[in-house]
């Protein structure tokens, strides 16, 4: 064969991110084809809806309403699949594969579901997916995992995984917003799906956390195992005393080596300001990574959108013709090999200290109550603020506000429980956070 004979890709999808993998290989194919040694001819793209306008122009014949047809052609050697869902999107990735085609995708969902069966079916056929359009749209953390960091052991990795979350607190930090309105915003600015629930309840970060964790660990995780609290009960309160202390509120997807096992959560959780994580700001994306040999590298860039997500989908492009992907996914791609599998740690072992807001009668006493249920657990207070009414004041209530020593998390949920039994403490308000040493 040729050289330069072009290699014929096919797409399922052809949405915001497809549109902008289009749109690269029409508009600067040659710079692909330096870059891939040949020419990248989109031979075919599949869509739902043949009929609509697309931004961008394609030869006749290109787009078809038919996934099938472009899965099963000898021609297309690489199928990119960027049309999001489960298990339609499942069936055509392994269809693909059983057809001989490399896969390339940014769909984290199906990923995340099926990552282990999809990953077995390409290593048995000597095939590659490569994915890291998957996790954090344009910042290359996947291939870097994959490729740049092997010589070492992740020992841990802290991310702002979902940019959608941080659009909304950073929202409320800046203008004072409640949820709602920050929520309502950031589906205007088009940062929100309308149902943003995936989003918001850390099942997003969750996902693209189990991917990066399978690969910087080794081992095999269910993202539904990951231990998740949203962000749909921070208030602006939370934001506004955060920063009083010292910290910012931010979704933090965390993976560490733990003396218990490897410890895993999505939660808001306090970051000191200044800290690198601290500072990512609206929808950007950022992790840091430690390595026991680099030490700690920290990455931020757009995590979605078009271009950014484009670009991270035709780099895996252009890495699948030329055979990096295929080199990366057989030494890297082993989820299902329990070789190297860790231990899990109980979410209850996990140590840190809390940032804890508590809304309590206005009365004597009241303080010593707080103090003996939190020490009667072994939580201990490192700092405490009264706020009187600030905050959804009520009569008769005020706000405390503490920082406590390190304790566990199982220990910290004893408390609360024992503290929300307390008659001088209201039932509905309240908010414990864990801070990011
Ligand atoms: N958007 C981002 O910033 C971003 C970032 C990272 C990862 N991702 C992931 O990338 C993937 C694509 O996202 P997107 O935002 O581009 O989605 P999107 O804008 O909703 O586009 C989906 C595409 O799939 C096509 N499609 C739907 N059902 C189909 C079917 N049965 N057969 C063939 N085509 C079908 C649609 O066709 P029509 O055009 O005819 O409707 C559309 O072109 C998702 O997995 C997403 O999670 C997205």
């Amino acid at each position: 064969m040729n050289i330069l004979t072009p290699v014929q890709v096919g797409m399922i999808g052809m949405g915001v991110v497809g549109t902008g993998v289009a749109r690269i290989l029409v508009q600067h194919a040659d710079r692909i084809t330096r870059r891939a040694g040949r020419p990248i001819r989109l031979k075919r793209v599949a869509v739902r809806d043949t009929g609509r306008t697309r931004d961008v122009e394609l030869p006749a014949g290109v787009i078809s309403g038919d996934a099938a047809d472009l899965i099963q052609d000898p021609e297309i050697s690489i199928v990119v699949q960027l049309m999001g869902g489960v298990d339609l999107a499942r069936q055509q990735i392994l269809a693909a594969l059983t057809h001989g085609k490399d896969i390339v995708t940014a769909n984290k969902a199906v990923l995340a579901e099926h990552g282990t069966e999809i990953f077995d079916h390409a290593l048995r056929l000597g095939r590659s997916v490569a994915y890291d359009a998957a996790v954090a749209g344009g910042i290359p953390i996947v291939s870097n995992i994959g490729q740049c960091l092997t010589a070492n052991q992740i020992t841990s990795l802290h991310g702002i995984l979902n940019g959608t979350c941080n659009f909304i607190i950073s929202k409320m930090e800046e203008d004072h917003s409640d949820y709602a309105s920050a929520v309502a915003e950031a589906q205007r600015r088009g940062f929100a799906e309308a149902d943003p629930r995936m989003d918001v309840d850390g099942s997003d970060a969750a996902q693209k956390l189990a991917i990066l964790v399978q690969m910087a660990f080794d081992t095999q995780i269910g993202w539904r195992d990951i231990h998740r609290v949203g962000i749909d009960r921070l208030e602006p309160a939370e934001l506004q005393l955060a920063k009083e202390l010292g910290y910012r509120v931010r979704l933090i997807a965390s993976a560490s080596h733990g003396n218990n096992g490897l410890e895993l959560q999505v939660a808001p959780r306090l970051v000191r300001i200044g800290s690198p994580l601290a500072e990512v700001r609206g929808a950007y994306n950022a992790i840091s990574v430690n390595g026991d040999m680099v030490g700690t590298i920290f990455y931020h860039g757009l995590g979605a959108g078009q271009s950014p997500t484009a670009s991270a989908v035709v780099a895996d492009l252009i890495d699948t013709v030329v055979g990096r992907s295929a080199i990366t996914f057989r030494t890297t791609g082993h989820w299902s090999d329990h070789e190297h599998s860790l231990p899990f740690a109980d979410v209850a072992q996990t140590r840190s200290r809390f940032y804890w807001r508590i809304t309590v009668q206005d009365d004597p006493g009241v303080l010593a109550q707080i103090a003996g249920a939190l020490g009667q657990n072994g939580v201990s207070i490192a700092t405490l603020i009264q706020r009187e009414s600030v905050f959804d004041s009520v009569p008769g209530y005020t706000n405390l506000v503490l920082m406590t020593h390190e304790s566990s998390e199982g220990a910290a949920l004893a408390a609360e429980t024992q503290l929300r039994q307390l008659a001088v403490v209201r039932k509905d308000t309240g908010i414990r956070l864990p801070v990011l040493n």
